[in-house]
């Protein structure tokens, strides 16, 4: 797996510096509105296909799903790369430098390797499956705060169905709202944040930076504590104690 997330860093950091180039002329960026809360710039797009062109030219027969361009199925669908080049668009828009580009293979439907990379800070996180995770060449672990009286949780989600927002704001000791889901996870990952939630998301928000944060040591699930996370888009990650807190205030 190694030399596959070789090649995983190179592409995140090649768009991550398209990225930072990019802020550097505004007037080049251009901005759509692709749906409601939801808008795209030509970096996103150029970023999604220096991804896709710089995977492929090592593994010309592997499969990619975008967010931007969608499914691209080579000769081989098991191996797999989810990309969201861009993660945190508005943030970008918005020059609020926070974003990042995240990258996972996936083989035969199991995520394998993550990569997030942060190209404001110049923080790259990534893991094998089974070897842990790291923050450029250092270990990660997660927190071991127990309780939500004493957590720190990032909340991604506007789109709150059950007004969880409010019970986490009113039962944590605070919360924060980042803008980029790759990077709420691997906050977990790295004890910055003690958890994180958030509905509404895909597979590209969240692949990465969930092999992350479980090789960091957190437990992800989704809302009713199942592993479907990837399949219903609502995910929460933290540590085991308190991810139980979190799940009664979630049901
Ligand atoms: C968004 C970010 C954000 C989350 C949104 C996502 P995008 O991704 O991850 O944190 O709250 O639900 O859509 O559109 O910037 O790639
Ligand atoms: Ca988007
Ligand atoms: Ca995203
Ligand atoms: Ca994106």
């Amino acid at each position: 797996m190694q030399p596959m997330l070789n090649i995983a860093i190179r592409a995140a950091r090649l768009a991550g510096n398209a990225i930072s180039s990019s802020l550097e002329n505004k007037k080049s960026i251009e901005v759509k509105q692709k749906g409601k809360n939801d808008f795209v710039t030509n970096i996103d797009l150029y970023c999604e296909e220096l991804i896709i062109e710089t995977i492929k030219k090592a593994y010309p027969d592997h499969s990619f799903t975008g967010e931007e361009t969608g499914v691209h199925n080579g000769s081989n669908t098991e191996y797999r790369w989810i990309i969201d080049p861009l993660d945190g668009t508005f943030n970008f828009i918005r020059d609020i430098p926070h974003f990042s580009v995240s990258i996972a293979l996936q083989v035969k439907g199991r995520t394998e390797i993550g990569v997030v990379y942060d190209p404001v800070k110049n923080e790259l996180f990534s893991s094998i499956r089974g070897t842990g995770s790291k923050l450029n060449d250092q270990r990660i672990r997660i927190s071991s705060v127990p309780q939500l009286t004493s957590a720190l949780i990032s909340i991604g989600s506007r789109k709150d169905s059950n007004n969880y927002s409010e019970k986490i704001i009113s039962e944590s000791y605070d919360i924060r709202r980042l803008g980029s889901a790759a990077l709420d996870l691997c906050y977990v990952a790295s004890g910055r944040t003690d958890g994180y939630i958030e509905n509404g998301l895909k597979p590209w928000d969240i692949a990465a930076g969930e092999l992350i944060a479980r090789e960091a040591g957190a437990i992800c699930t989704d809302f009713n504590g199942s592993a479907q996370y990837l399949k219903t888009g609502n995910i929460v990650c933290s540590n085991v104690k308190l991810l139980r807190e979190i799940l009664k205030n979630l049901a």
